[in-house]
Formats: structure tokens, sequence, C-alpha cells
């Protein structure tokens, strides 16, 4: 059968409107949504006790900030009473790490390596090395480890930036969110730009493989023409990745979003013209767009990994290594098994008390043993990454039959061949990437759950 591909006569402004729904962001599947408390230390330590050689991701979570960003969703502790905090932290995790070591038969070692937050270099220099020497302790460092972290460059200073490259961080990421004076002022967030320039120049004196910068759209006071200033900035900064979030809003969640006016907040409209320009502006300046909300320079390795349809995805998003077991340590973080997910304790206290008392101190998760849905997890994860993916007609005809609507409006093309169809995501449907992953998840159709597309 021929390829079906209508062009849109939508334009993308129409499409996102029509489409913008609440949807995952399928970092997973099932989604974080699915936990509960069927998983706790017990599944947790069955799971580590399995031998294996094979090296993995370790993500480290640390939680604290000195101040709150009105918009922040993240998973974190304001304090400003730094070593105070910092020290029965250090002293928890180095539990958590000897629990977690003791538990698996044999040393494994690390590929990957993550820190985020919260705001990791919220630590002090002292701090930053005695849990890097933690890291080391229970772990051999692969000679080509990929260790990332997040900073806020509010707090950042030079020392601070060579002290992590020589370490062995190699890639970095800090949050612009928006360099407008007006709009971070309405956010809590007050970083001058000439504070963001010098932290670029820091990062590109050390060297690093690979800068990612953060940035959110639909801020409080964000306009079209305000926004222009942040991707000039961006423009000027170029740097490796970017990150260019859409504001997660949501005040009934999230007490401290409730500082922010829904009054200031830019129009739906707004917001699609500003994805747009942006998009405009990266695109005719070297990047790649990977995705929704990624972009990379054309020679960076995510876009590298894009291209070569080796892109994988985990609770960090995007990501260019293999498809590794992702171990989270450190109060709310997040282990991904290929059958089982675990969550640590979101509440610092209840972390502290469970490693205390020599437990692995997981919350909740999830055990995905059943192959169907394995098998749905292989195809929204090729949506995600491969962007496209093959599947036995007579076995998804309920999900084609609802790609036909989406292929309509051009976001996808579909093919059929001898009882397997193909989908392939148009330039148009990447913005929509979410929605078409949405078509292969049950739980998705009965009841809509995530955040809005834009
Ligand atoms: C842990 S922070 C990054 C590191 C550091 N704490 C900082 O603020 O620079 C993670 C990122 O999540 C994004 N983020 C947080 N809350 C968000 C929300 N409600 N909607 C969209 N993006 C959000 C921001 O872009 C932020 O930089
Ligand atoms: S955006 Fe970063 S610094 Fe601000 S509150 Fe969230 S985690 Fe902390």
């Amino acid at each position: 059968m021929p390829s079906i591909a209508t062009p849109s006569r939508l334009s993308p402004i129409e499409l996102l409107l029509k489409y913008d729904q609440p949807v995952p962001r399928y970092t997973s599947y099932p989604t974080a949504a699915a936990f509960g408390p069927a998983v706790g230390a017990a599944q947790m330590a069955a799971q580590l006790a399995q031998p294996s050689s094979d090296p993995l991701s370790l993500y480290v979570h640390v939680p604290f900030c000195r101040h709150a960003c009105w918009y922040c969703g993240c998973n974190r502790v304001t304090t400003q009473l730094g070593s105070t905090v910092v020290a029965p932290y250090l002293a928890a995790l180095a539990k958590e790490l000897e629990l977690v070591s003791a538990a698996m038969p044999q040393r494994r070692r690390l590929a990957q390596l993550h820190w985020g937050g919260g705001t990791p270099n919220y630590l002090n220099a002292e701090e930053t090395q005695t849990l890097w020497g933690l890291i080391a302790q229970h772990f051999d460092l692969e000679p080509d480890l990929e260790a990332s972290i997040e900073v806020n460059p509010e707090f950042l200073s030079r020392d601070h930036v060579l002290q992590l490259r020589s370490l062995g961080f190699n890639r970095i990421s800090f949050g612009i969110q928006d360099a407008d004076p007006e709009v971070q002022r309405a956010v809590n967030r007050l970083v001058p730009v000439e504070q963001l320039r010098r932290a670029m120049d820091w990062l590109r004196e050390a060297n690093f493989d690979s800068v990612n910068v953060d940035l959110i759209c639909g801020l409080p006071l964000q306009t079209p023409e305000r926004f222009q200033t942040t991707l000039e900035l961006v423009r000027q900064l170029r740097p490796d990745r970017i990150s260019l979030f859409s504001f997660a809003y949501l005040p009934e969640l999230l007490p401290l979003q409730r500082k922010i006016a829904a009054d200031d907040l830019p129009s739906q409209r707004e917001r699609i013209t500003m994805l747009e320009a942006a998009n405009q502006l990266l695109t005719a300046n070297g990047y790649d767009a990977i995705g929704m909300d990624h972009y990379a320079l054309r020679g960076d390795s995510l876009a590298i990994a894009a291209r070569e349809g080796k892109l994988h995805r985990n609770f960090q998003g995007y990501t260019t290594g293999g498809e590794l077991e992702l171990l989270g340590v450190g109060p709310t973080a997040i282990s991904q098994f290929t059958q089982l997910f675990a969550q640590n304790h979101r509440d610092l206290k209840a972390y502290y008390r469970a490693v205390e008392a020599g437990q692995l101190p997981v919350e909740r998760g999830l055990e995905v043993r059943d192959p169907a849905v394995l098998e749905r997890r292989a195809i929204i994860k090729a949506v995600m990454c491969q962007f496209q993916v093959s599947v036995e007609l007579d076995r998804f005809a309920g999900e084609w039959q609802q790609l036909q609507a989406l292929a309509a409006d051009g976001l996808v093309q579909l093919n059929q061949q001898g009882g397997i169809g193909t989908l392939r995501v148009t330039t148009a449907g990447r913005w929509l990437i979410r929605t078409i992953a949405a078509v292969f998840d049950p739980q998705q159709r009965q009841q809509a759950r995530g955040s809005r597309l834009v």
C-alpha cells in the first residue's frame, strides 16, 4: 500500500492548539504516575543482588537550593544553612552507598554519572570533593566516564568550575530560564546577564566537552518581544545544547507557584510564538532540533546520536549512552532497571530515618514483568528516540486507526506492507512527539495525565 502522507493544512500554531492536552514526557514507560507502595527496600535488594558485569549509570540527587525560584517544580529543599544541612546529607548518602554496595554481589563500573537537583553546586569545594570521593570509593569509574552536573549560575565561581572539571566532570548544565530582569523579578530568580556571560566564559576556559543551558518558555511577564533578549543572549553564548522547557504551571500541586499571578502568564498563542521564534533562530544558527524541547549543535554527541538513531531516554531526559541500568541515590532519586522502577523517599527526614535503620531508602516504585507492557515501552521509546517505529497491524489495529487522524494533520507518515505498519514522525510532528507516543499508552487514552504541551 502506498504511503499516506497528507501535508497539513494547519499551521504549527494551530496544530499545537488543536492537540494541547496534558501528556507525559515519557522519560519512562509506565510513567512515575503508576508508582506505588508495592515496591520497597526488599524489591530493590533483590534487584541489586542480580549479578551483572555491565557498567551502570549513577544519578545523585542533591536537594538543596539557597532560595526558591517560584516556578520550580523540582524536588528540592530551600535552606541557607549550608554545611549544617550538607554534613548530615553526605553522611546519609555515604550510608546509602554502603547499603547499595553490600547488596550487590560484585563491584560495578560506572559509564555515566549525573548530579542533579536542587542545586549540586550548593555544596562547597570540600563537600564536592567528599561526594566525588564517596562515589569513587564504591564504583570503578570508566576511563571515558560521561560525568555531568547541573549548576545554578548565580552562585558559581571560577574556582568551583575549575574544581568540577579537574574532579572529572566533562558535561555541565546551567539554568538561564529567562534573561529579562522583569521576568526574573516575577519568578524570584535574579541572575544578571553579566554573571551568565562570566559563567559561560569559565566553563569554556575549563574546556567542558558539552555545556547545556535550560530555558523556560511561558514564564510570567514573558512576551515574544522580551523573549528575543534571552534568545539573542543564547545565540551569543552558543552552548552545545539547549533545553527549552514549556512552563509547567500547576499551582494546585506546587504551592510556591501561587506566588505567580495567573494574569501575568503569556497567552498560549504568545507561548507558541516564542517557541517558534526559538526554533527559527536556533536551527538557523547550527542547532538540530531533537524531540520537542531539545536543541544541540550539529557536531554535539546528542545531535549525532539523534541522526544515527542511537538516542536513549531516562529520567534525566535524552542520553547518548547505551541502554544502561540507572541507579539513583539521594532523596527522591529514581532507579530504573528493565523490570523495576524504585524511587527513594521524597521526604528528607524519612530518607535519613531509613538509611540510619540500615534499610535501602526506597519509598515506592513499580515492577514491570508483563511482556505486553514491555513491548509498549519499546514502541514508545522508538517514537521518542528514533522518531519511527514498526508494529504488527493486527495487534495494534486500534492504535493504527487513531494514527490516521495524526497522519491527516501531517504529524506522521504511515506506511503498511505485509501486515506491518511503519510510522515516521514528520518535521511538523516533532512538536507533538509526546502526543504521538501517547497513542500507544492505554492509561493515557483513559485519562489525560502529564503536563500541557505549551
Ligand atoms: C534542577 S534545575 C537546574 C539546576 C539549578 N538548580 C538551576 O536552577 O539553575 C532543573 C531545571 O528544571 C526546569 N524547571 C523547573 N521547574 C520547571 C517548571 N515548573 N516548568 C518547566 N521547567 C521547569 C528549569 O529549567 C531548571 O533549570
Ligand atoms: S530552578 Fe534550580 S535553583 Fe531554582 S528552585 Fe528550582 S532547583 Fe532550585
